[in-house]
Protein backbone atom coordinates (compact mmCIF):
# COMPACT_ATOMS: atom_id res chain seq x y z
CA UNK A 1 0.00 0.00 0.00
CA UNK A 2 0.64 3.73 -1.10
CA UNK A 3 1.96 6.11 1.67
CA UNK A 4 -0.60 8.21 0.47
CA UNK A 5 -3.38 5.58 0.45
CA UNK A 6 -2.14 5.20 4.43
CA UNK A 7 -2.47 8.95 5.01
CA UNK A 8 -5.56 9.31 3.36
CA UNK A 9 -7.40 6.66 5.65
CA UNK A 10 -9.09 7.80 9.02
CA UNK A 11 -10.88 5.45 11.25
CA UNK A 12 -14.81 5.78 11.48
CA UNK A 13 -15.11 7.58 14.84
CA UNK A 14 -16.21 4.44 17.18
CA UNK A 15 -12.17 2.84 16.10
CA UNK A 16 -11.22 5.97 16.88
CA UNK A 17 -8.43 5.81 19.92
CA UNK A 18 -8.74 8.19 23.47
CA UNK A 19 -5.93 10.37 23.84
CA UNK A 20 -5.79 10.12 27.49
CA UNK A 21 -6.97 8.39 30.82
CA UNK A 22 -9.69 10.20 32.60
CA UNK A 23 -12.28 9.59 35.67
CA UNK A 24 -15.77 10.74 36.13
CA UNK A 25 -17.81 10.21 39.64
CA UNK A 26 -22.02 9.57 40.35
CA UNK A 27 -22.59 9.01 36.30
CA UNK A 28 -26.16 10.07 35.07
CA UNK A 29 -28.58 7.05 34.77
CA UNK A 30 -31.46 6.43 32.68
CA UNK A 31 -34.00 3.55 34.15
CA UNK A 32 -33.38 1.83 37.21
CA UNK A 33 -30.04 0.20 37.92
CA UNK A 34 -30.99 -3.39 39.85
CA UNK A 35 -29.84 -2.00 43.24
CA UNK A 36 -28.33 -5.54 43.94
CA UNK A 37 -26.04 -5.30 40.86
CA UNK A 38 -22.55 -4.47 43.09
CA UNK A 39 -19.43 -4.71 41.32
CA UNK A 40 -16.94 -3.05 38.53
CA UNK A 41 -18.08 -4.00 34.54
CA UNK A 42 -14.27 -3.73 32.66
CA UNK A 43 -13.80 -4.14 29.12
CA UNK A 44 -10.17 -4.38 27.42
CA UNK A 45 -9.92 -3.41 24.04
CA UNK A 46 -6.64 -1.53 21.90
CA UNK A 47 -5.96 1.94 22.39
CA UNK A 48 -2.87 3.76 20.50
CA UNK A 49 -0.51 5.48 22.85
CA UNK A 50 -1.08 9.75 23.30
CA UNK A 51 0.37 11.37 20.80
CA UNK A 52 0.17 8.67 18.26
CA UNK A 53 -2.46 7.85 15.34
CA UNK A 54 -4.84 5.02 15.47
CA UNK A 55 -4.12 3.63 12.07
CA UNK A 56 -5.74 0.00 13.48
CA UNK A 57 -8.07 -1.37 15.79
CA UNK A 58 -7.09 -4.66 15.96
CA UNK A 59 -3.65 -3.93 17.09
CA UNK A 60 -2.15 -1.00 20.08
CA UNK A 61 -1.77 -1.11 24.15
CA UNK A 62 -4.67 -2.35 25.82
CA UNK A 63 -6.97 0.30 27.45
CA UNK A 64 -9.45 -1.33 30.13
CA UNK A 65 -12.91 0.88 30.54
CA UNK A 66 -14.80 0.16 33.81
CA UNK A 67 -17.81 1.33 35.68
CA UNK A 68 -18.70 0.50 38.82
CA UNK A 69 -22.25 -0.12 39.91
CA UNK A 70 -23.49 0.05 43.90
CA UNK A 71 -26.62 0.42 45.16
CA UNK A 72 -28.79 1.76 42.29
CA UNK A 73 -25.94 4.07 41.22
CA UNK A 74 -23.18 4.18 38.71
CA UNK A 75 -20.30 5.47 40.70
CA UNK A 76 -17.62 5.81 38.67
CA UNK A 77 -16.06 5.36 35.02
CA UNK A 78 -12.32 5.45 34.68
CA UNK A 79 -10.10 4.19 31.94
CA UNK A 80 -6.90 2.89 32.11
CA UNK A 81 -3.72 1.64 29.55
CA UNK A 82 -2.01 -2.05 31.00
CA UNK A 83 1.14 -1.06 30.76
CA UNK A 84 2.56 -3.93 29.76
CA UNK A 85 6.75 -4.33 28.73
CA UNK A 86 5.92 -2.88 25.13
CA UNK A 87 3.72 0.05 26.74
CA UNK A 88 7.31 0.93 28.81
CA UNK A 89 9.01 0.49 24.83
CA UNK A 90 10.42 -2.90 25.08
CA UNK A 91 10.53 -4.79 22.17
CA UNK A 92 8.80 -8.27 21.92
CA UNK A 93 11.98 -9.80 20.92
CA UNK A 94 15.15 -9.62 23.07
CA UNK A 95 18.82 -9.17 21.59
CA UNK A 96 19.33 -13.05 22.38
CA UNK A 97 16.58 -13.75 20.32
CA UNK A 98 13.99 -14.50 22.50
CA UNK A 99 10.19 -13.66 22.75
CA UNK A 100 9.78 -11.83 25.56
CA UNK A 101 6.11 -12.94 27.04
CA UNK A 102 5.80 -9.64 29.80
CA UNK A 103 6.29 -7.44 26.28
CA UNK A 104 2.75 -7.76 24.44
CA UNK A 105 -0.24 -5.57 24.33
CA UNK A 106 -2.60 -7.09 27.21
CA UNK A 107 -5.66 -6.38 24.90
CA UNK A 108 -8.53 -8.29 24.76
CA UNK A 109 -9.69 -9.78 27.66
CA UNK A 110 -10.17 -8.65 31.28
CA UNK A 111 -11.25 -11.75 33.68
CA UNK A 112 -11.32 -12.38 37.81
CA UNK A 113 -9.70 -15.97 39.42
CA UNK A 114 -9.03 -16.11 42.77
CA UNK A 115 -8.82 -12.82 43.62
CA UNK A 116 -6.91 -11.49 40.26
CA UNK A 117 -8.04 -9.35 37.97
CA UNK A 118 -6.27 -10.33 34.75
CA UNK A 119 -5.91 -8.62 31.24
CA UNK A 120 -5.43 -11.19 28.83
CA UNK A 121 -3.67 -11.70 25.24
CA UNK A 122 -2.97 -14.43 23.94
CA UNK A 123 1.02 -13.65 22.57
CA UNK A 124 1.80 -12.82 26.21
CA UNK A 125 1.38 -13.57 29.81
CA UNK A 126 -1.81 -12.21 31.53
CA UNK A 127 -1.17 -8.57 33.51
CA UNK A 128 -2.52 -8.23 36.94
CA UNK A 129 -4.27 -4.93 37.20
CA UNK A 130 -6.04 -3.69 40.34
CA UNK A 131 -9.69 -2.91 40.83
CA UNK A 132 -9.07 1.00 40.09
CA UNK A 133 -7.66 -0.70 36.92
CA UNK A 134 -3.99 0.23 37.96
CA UNK A 135 -1.56 -2.54 36.70
CA UNK A 136 0.30 -4.22 39.10
CA UNK A 137 2.61 -6.42 36.69
CA UNK A 138 2.97 -9.52 34.70
CA UNK A 139 1.74 -12.95 35.90
CA UNK A 140 3.10 -16.15 35.94
CA UNK A 141 1.51 -17.87 38.94
CA UNK A 142 4.85 -18.18 40.93
CA UNK A 143 6.96 -18.91 38.10
CA UNK A 144 5.02 -21.61 37.02
CA UNK A 145 3.57 -20.69 33.22
CA UNK A 146 6.33 -20.72 30.92
CA UNK A 147 3.87 -19.76 27.96
CA UNK A 148 1.37 -17.31 27.00
CA UNK A 149 -1.66 -17.67 28.15
CA UNK A 150 -5.00 -17.80 25.30
CA UNK A 151 -7.60 -14.80 26.01
CA UNK A 152 -10.49 -17.25 26.46
CA UNK A 153 -10.11 -19.34 29.76
CA UNK A 154 -12.74 -21.24 30.55
CA UNK A 155 -13.95 -21.82 34.26
CA UNK A 156 -15.51 -24.60 35.36
CA UNK A 157 -19.02 -24.14 37.21
CA UNK A 158 -18.41 -26.82 39.81
CA UNK A 159 -14.77 -26.99 40.58
CA UNK A 160 -13.77 -23.19 39.97
CA UNK A 161 -10.83 -24.31 37.70
CA UNK A 162 -9.56 -22.15 35.22
CA UNK A 163 -8.34 -23.94 31.75
CA UNK A 164 -6.38 -22.70 29.65
CA UNK A 165 -3.71 -22.91 26.63
CA UNK A 166 -0.94 -21.24 25.71
CA UNK A 167 0.05 -21.41 21.99
CA UNK A 168 3.55 -19.99 19.69
CA UNK A 169 4.56 -19.70 16.78
CA UNK A 170 7.80 -21.94 18.17
CA UNK A 171 7.70 -25.34 19.90
CA UNK A 172 5.88 -26.08 22.46
CA UNK A 173 3.18 -25.11 20.18
CA UNK A 174 0.38 -25.83 22.23
CA UNK A 175 0.36 -26.51 25.76
CA UNK A 176 -2.49 -27.06 28.16
CA UNK A 177 -2.96 -25.50 31.60
CA UNK A 178 -5.22 -25.56 34.33
CA UNK A 179 -5.33 -23.42 37.69
CA UNK A 180 -7.40 -24.38 40.78
CA UNK A 181 -9.82 -22.92 42.38
CA UNK A 182 -7.26 -20.98 44.52
CA UNK A 183 -4.89 -19.38 41.59
CA UNK A 184 -2.16 -22.29 41.79
CA UNK A 185 -1.45 -23.93 38.43
CA UNK A 186 -1.61 -27.83 39.16
CA UNK A 187 -1.34 -29.02 35.45
CA UNK A 188 0.54 -28.46 32.48
CA UNK A 189 0.82 -30.45 29.48
CA UNK A 190 2.36 -30.18 25.89
CA UNK A 191 -0.66 -31.45 23.25
CA UNK A 192 1.10 -32.49 19.58
CA UNK A 193 -0.60 -30.37 16.87
CA UNK A 194 1.01 -30.40 13.10
CA UNK A 195 1.92 -27.02 13.07
CA UNK A 196 1.97 -23.28 14.44
CA UNK A 197 -1.83 -22.64 14.12
CA UNK A 198 -3.42 -18.96 15.35
CA UNK A 199 -5.59 -20.73 17.91
CA UNK A 200 -8.16 -17.61 19.71
CA UNK A 201 -10.33 -20.31 21.70
CA UNK A 202 -11.39 -23.45 22.82
CA UNK A 203 -13.86 -25.40 24.50
CA UNK A 204 -14.48 -27.17 27.79
CA UNK A 205 -16.80 -29.87 28.79
CA UNK A 206 -17.45 -31.54 32.23
CA UNK A 207 -14.34 -34.13 31.18
CA UNK A 208 -13.12 -32.78 27.58
CA UNK A 209 -11.15 -30.46 26.28
CA UNK A 210 -11.77 -29.07 22.59
CA UNK A 211 -9.31 -28.15 20.63
CA UNK A 212 -9.98 -26.52 17.15
CA UNK A 213 -6.67 -26.85 14.76
CA UNK A 214 -8.00 -24.85 11.91
CA UNK A 215 -5.93 -23.74 9.15
CA UNK A 216 -4.51 -20.30 10.38
CA UNK A 217 -0.55 -20.65 10.16
CA UNK A 218 2.27 -19.03 11.42
CA UNK A 219 4.25 -17.92 8.01
CA UNK A 220 7.61 -16.10 7.92
CA UNK A 221 6.62 -14.46 4.46
CA UNK A 222 3.92 -12.80 6.35
CA UNK A 223 6.02 -10.67 8.94
CA UNK A 224 5.77 -7.62 7.81
CA UNK A 225 2.14 -8.02 8.49
CA UNK A 226 0.58 -6.76 12.20
CA UNK A 227 -0.46 -10.42 13.06
CA UNK A 228 2.04 -12.99 11.03
CA UNK A 229 -0.81 -15.84 10.51
CA UNK A 230 -2.33 -16.49 7.06
CA UNK A 231 -4.78 -19.45 5.28
CA UNK A 232 -3.21 -22.06 4.72
CA UNK A 233 -5.54 -24.13 2.87
CA UNK A 234 -3.20 -27.41 3.13
CA UNK A 235 -3.16 -27.72 6.95
CA UNK A 236 -6.87 -28.69 6.80
CA UNK A 237 -9.25 -28.91 9.83
CA UNK A 238 -9.89 -30.54 12.65
CA UNK A 239 -10.89 -30.69 15.74
CA UNK A 240 -9.66 -32.26 18.65
CA UNK A 241 -11.34 -33.75 22.09
CA UNK A 242 -9.13 -34.85 25.09
CA UNK A 243 -10.17 -35.78 28.49
CA UNK A 244 -8.77 -33.07 31.11
CA UNK A 245 -9.68 -35.49 34.38
CA UNK A 246 -6.94 -38.14 32.76
CA UNK A 247 -3.34 -36.99 32.60
CA UNK A 248 -1.53 -37.44 29.11
CA UNK A 249 -5.04 -38.67 27.65
CA UNK A 250 -4.73 -38.95 24.28
CA UNK A 251 -5.79 -36.67 21.43
CA UNK A 252 -9.13 -37.67 19.24
CA UNK A 253 -8.92 -35.59 16.38
CA UNK A 254 -11.69 -35.29 13.89
CA UNK A 255 -11.43 -33.79 10.27
CA UNK A 256 -14.10 -31.03 9.34
CA UNK A 257 -14.46 -29.04 6.63
CA UNK A 258 -11.91 -25.82 6.23
CA UNK A 259 -13.33 -23.07 8.25
CA UNK A 260 -12.18 -20.39 11.06
CA UNK A 261 -13.50 -19.63 14.36
CA UNK A 262 -12.72 -16.83 16.54
CA UNK A 263 -14.88 -17.82 19.49
CA UNK A 264 -16.62 -20.38 21.02
CA UNK A 265 -20.00 -20.29 22.44
CA UNK A 266 -20.08 -23.37 24.14
CA UNK A 267 -19.68 -27.24 24.48
CA UNK A 268 -21.26 -29.92 26.27
CA UNK A 269 -21.33 -33.31 26.45
CA UNK A 270 -24.57 -35.60 25.53
CA UNK A 271 -25.38 -39.28 25.36
CA UNK A 272 -21.36 -39.84 24.96
CA UNK A 273 -21.25 -37.30 22.14
CA UNK A 274 -19.31 -33.81 22.37
CA UNK A 275 -21.33 -31.19 21.05
CA UNK A 276 -19.96 -27.62 20.05
CA UNK A 277 -21.50 -24.43 19.26
CA UNK A 278 -19.37 -21.57 18.22
CA UNK A 279 -19.18 -18.92 15.57
CA UNK A 280 -17.85 -19.59 12.16
CA UNK A 281 -16.36 -18.19 9.05
CA UNK A 282 -16.42 -19.74 5.90
CA UNK A 283 -13.35 -19.80 4.07
CA UNK A 284 -14.63 -17.08 1.47
CA UNK A 285 -15.51 -15.02 4.19
CA UNK A 286 -12.49 -15.48 6.61
CA UNK A 287 -10.32 -14.82 4.16
CA UNK A 288 -11.07 -11.42 2.28
CA UNK A 289 -11.84 -9.97 6.04
CA UNK A 290 -8.39 -10.99 7.37
CA UNK A 291 -6.09 -9.78 4.39
CA UNK A 292 -7.75 -6.08 5.93
CA UNK A 293 -7.39 -7.41 9.39
CA UNK A 294 -3.54 -8.65 8.99
CA UNK A 295 -2.18 -5.66 7.56
CA UNK A 296 -0.20 -3.02 9.54
CA UNK A 297 -2.56 -0.03 8.87
CA UNK A 298 -6.30 -0.35 7.28
CA UNK A 299 -6.29 0.40 3.75
CA UNK A 300 -8.53 2.79 2.16
CA UNK A 301 -11.85 0.72 1.48
CA UNK A 302 -14.57 1.35 -0.95
CA UNK A 303 -16.45 -1.42 0.75
CA UNK A 304 -16.57 -2.63 3.74
CA UNK A 305 -14.54 -6.33 4.21
CA UNK A 306 -16.84 -9.10 4.10
CA UNK A 307 -16.56 -11.69 7.46
CA UNK A 308 -20.10 -12.59 8.09
CA UNK A 309 -19.95 -15.76 10.51
CA UNK A 310 -22.54 -17.37 12.03
CA UNK A 311 -23.48 -19.82 15.15
CA UNK A 312 -22.91 -23.17 13.94
CA UNK A 313 -23.05 -26.54 15.64
CA UNK A 314 -20.25 -29.50 15.64
CA UNK A 315 -21.32 -33.02 17.24
CA UNK A 316 -18.48 -35.19 17.56
CA UNK A 317 -19.02 -39.07 18.64
CA UNK A 318 -16.01 -40.56 19.81
CA UNK A 319 -17.07 -44.34 19.47
CA UNK A 320 -17.84 -44.14 16.16
CA UNK A 321 -14.79 -41.43 14.97
CA UNK A 322 -17.59 -39.50 12.99
CA UNK A 323 -18.52 -35.91 13.34
CA UNK A 324 -21.57 -34.23 11.70
CA UNK A 325 -21.97 -30.17 11.49
CA UNK A 326 -24.80 -28.09 10.97
CA UNK A 327 -25.33 -23.82 11.04
CA UNK A 328 -27.48 -23.00 13.82
CA UNK A 329 -28.75 -19.37 12.46
CA UNK A 330 -28.27 -17.41 9.78
CA UNK A 331 -28.02 -14.03 11.52
CA UNK A 332 -24.00 -12.60 10.85
CA UNK A 333 -23.03 -12.37 14.40
CA UNK A 334 -20.05 -12.29 16.95
CA UNK A 335 -19.14 -12.56 20.30
CA UNK A 336 -21.03 -15.38 22.14
CA UNK A 337 -21.84 -15.10 26.07
CA UNK A 338 -23.34 -17.39 28.18
CA UNK A 339 -24.31 -18.02 31.63
CA UNK A 340 -21.15 -18.76 32.95
CA UNK A 341 -22.41 -21.07 35.72
CA UNK A 342 -23.18 -23.32 32.16
CA UNK A 343 -19.91 -23.20 30.70
CA UNK A 344 -19.45 -26.62 29.82
CA UNK A 345 -22.48 -27.84 30.38
CA UNK A 346 -25.55 -28.22 28.44
CA UNK A 347 -27.12 -24.51 27.93
CA UNK A 348 -30.25 -22.91 26.63
CA UNK A 349 -29.41 -20.06 25.49
CA UNK A 350 -26.50 -18.36 23.75
CA UNK A 351 -26.50 -14.28 23.27
CA UNK A 352 -24.46 -12.82 20.59
CA UNK A 353 -24.39 -9.38 18.90
CA UNK A 354 -24.87 -8.45 15.20
CA UNK A 355 -23.45 -5.69 12.84
CA UNK A 356 -20.23 -5.93 14.44
CA UNK A 357 -18.21 -7.20 11.61
CA UNK A 358 -15.59 -5.00 10.56
CA UNK A 359 -17.08 -1.75 9.18
CA UNK A 360 -20.33 -2.65 8.93
CA UNK A 361 -23.14 -0.84 8.31
CA UNK A 362 -25.81 -2.86 9.54
CA UNK A 363 -27.57 -2.52 11.95
CA UNK A 364 -26.23 -3.44 15.42
CA UNK A 365 -28.60 -5.97 17.72
CA UNK A 366 -28.36 -7.90 20.76
CA UNK A 367 -29.57 -11.63 19.85
CA UNK A 368 -30.78 -14.39 22.41
CA UNK A 369 -30.61 -17.78 20.79
CA UNK A 370 -33.01 -20.55 22.13
CA UNK A 371 -30.79 -23.43 21.03
CA UNK A 372 -34.11 -26.08 22.15
CA UNK A 373 -36.07 -24.30 20.41
CA UNK A 374 -34.23 -22.52 17.25
CA UNK A 375 -35.58 -19.54 18.17
CA UNK A 376 -34.10 -16.23 18.15
CA UNK A 377 -35.02 -12.89 19.68
CA UNK A 378 -32.84 -9.51 19.47
CA UNK A 379 -33.05 -6.09 20.85
CA UNK A 380 -31.75 -3.18 17.56
CA UNK A 381 -29.61 -0.34 18.21
CA UNK A 382 -30.76 1.44 15.66
CA UNK A 383 -28.76 2.88 12.84
CA UNK A 384 -26.39 5.26 14.94
CA UNK A 385 -24.77 3.00 17.42
CA UNK A 386 -22.72 0.21 17.51
CA UNK A 387 -22.84 -2.40 19.81
CA UNK A 388 -19.99 -4.69 22.11
CA UNK A 389 -19.93 -7.82 23.68
CA UNK A 390 -22.66 -8.32 25.67
CA UNK A 391 -21.98 -10.06 29.10
CA UNK A 392 -24.01 -12.37 30.87
CA UNK A 393 -24.60 -11.17 34.83
CA UNK A 394 -26.69 -13.67 37.35
CA UNK A 395 -29.00 -12.53 39.26
CA UNK A 396 -28.01 -13.31 42.91
CA UNK A 397 -30.39 -15.89 43.62
CA UNK A 398 -31.35 -16.77 39.88
CA UNK A 399 -34.70 -18.16 39.34
CA UNK A 400 -33.18 -20.12 35.55
CA UNK A 401 -30.53 -19.78 33.56
CA UNK A 402 -31.74 -16.46 31.54
CA UNK A 403 -32.43 -14.53 35.43
CA UNK A 404 -30.29 -11.73 35.06
CA UNK A 405 -29.22 -8.98 32.95
CA UNK A 406 -27.02 -8.65 29.86
CA UNK A 407 -24.28 -5.56 30.43
CA UNK A 408 -22.44 -3.95 26.77
CA UNK A 409 -21.13 -1.12 25.91
CA UNK A 410 -22.96 0.89 22.84
CA UNK A 411 -20.98 3.51 21.13
CA UNK A 412 -22.65 6.57 18.70
CA UNK A 413 -21.25 5.25 15.01
CA UNK A 414 -19.87 9.09 15.32
CA UNK A 415 -17.52 8.36 18.33
CA UNK A 416 -19.17 10.95 20.47
CA UNK A 417 -20.69 9.19 23.10
CA UNK A 418 -21.23 5.79 25.31
CA UNK A 419 -23.30 4.26 27.15
CA UNK A 420 -23.31 1.14 29.31
CA UNK A 421 -26.82 -0.49 28.60
CA UNK A 422 -27.64 -3.00 31.55
CA UNK A 423 -30.40 -5.23 29.85
CA UNK A 424 -33.28 -7.71 31.41
CA UNK A 425 -31.75 -11.39 30.14
CA UNK A 426 -35.09 -12.60 29.70
CA UNK A 427 -36.50 -10.75 26.92
CA UNK A 428 -33.32 -8.40 26.00
CA UNK A 429 -35.13 -5.47 26.71
CA UNK A 430 -33.34 -2.52 28.25
CA UNK A 431 -33.73 -1.78 32.55
CA UNK A 432 -30.58 1.31 32.33
CA UNK A 433 -28.22 3.39 30.92
CA UNK A 434 -25.61 4.61 32.50
CA UNK A 435 -23.99 7.73 30.19
CA UNK A 436 -20.27 7.73 30.15
CA UNK A 437 -18.23 10.77 29.76
CA UNK A 438 -16.69 9.72 26.56
CA UNK A 439 -16.74 7.76 23.68
CA UNK A 440 -15.61 4.70 24.54
CA UNK A 441 -14.40 2.76 21.18
CA UNK A 442 -15.61 -0.74 20.31
CA UNK A 443 -12.80 -3.21 21.68
CA UNK A 444 -12.97 -6.61 22.26
CA UNK A 445 -13.99 -8.68 25.50
CA UNK A 446 -14.93 -8.03 29.12
CA UNK A 447 -16.12 -9.27 32.61
CA UNK A 448 -18.75 -8.41 35.24
CA UNK A 449 -16.49 -8.69 38.49
CA UNK A 450 -19.13 -8.79 41.14
CA UNK A 451 -18.30 -7.61 44.94
CA UNK A 452 -14.28 -6.58 44.05
CA UNK A 453 -12.12 -5.85 46.78
CA UNK A 454 -12.48 -1.61 47.38
CA UNK A 455 -10.11 0.03 45.53
CA UNK A 456 -11.86 3.56 45.31
FE1 LIG B 1 -11.73 -13.03 21.44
Amino acid sequence: MDAETVARFELPGYLRSVPDEIEARDLPVTGTLPPELDGRYIRNGPNALPGTTSRHFQVGPGMLHGVRLRDGRAEWYRNRWVRTGSFEGRSLVRPDGTFDLTAPSANTHVIHHADRILALVEIGLPYEVAPDLSTVGPCDFGGALSTAMTAHPKQDPATGDLHFFGYGMRPPLLTYHRLDASGRLVHSREVAVPGPTLMHDFAVTEHHVVWLDLPMTFQRALLDRAIPYGWDEAYGARLGIMRHDVPDAAVQWFDIDPCFVFHVGNAHERDGRIVLDAVRYSPAEFTAMWDVLSRTVMPALDAPPVGRAHLHRWTLDPRRGTVTEHPLDDRAVEFPTLNDGRSGRPARHLYAVTGTEPLSRDECAIVKYDTATGAAVSHGLGPDTMIGEAVFVPRDDPGGEDDGWLMAIATARDGAASRLLVLDAADVRPVAAVDLPRGVPAGFHGSWIASAPEGG
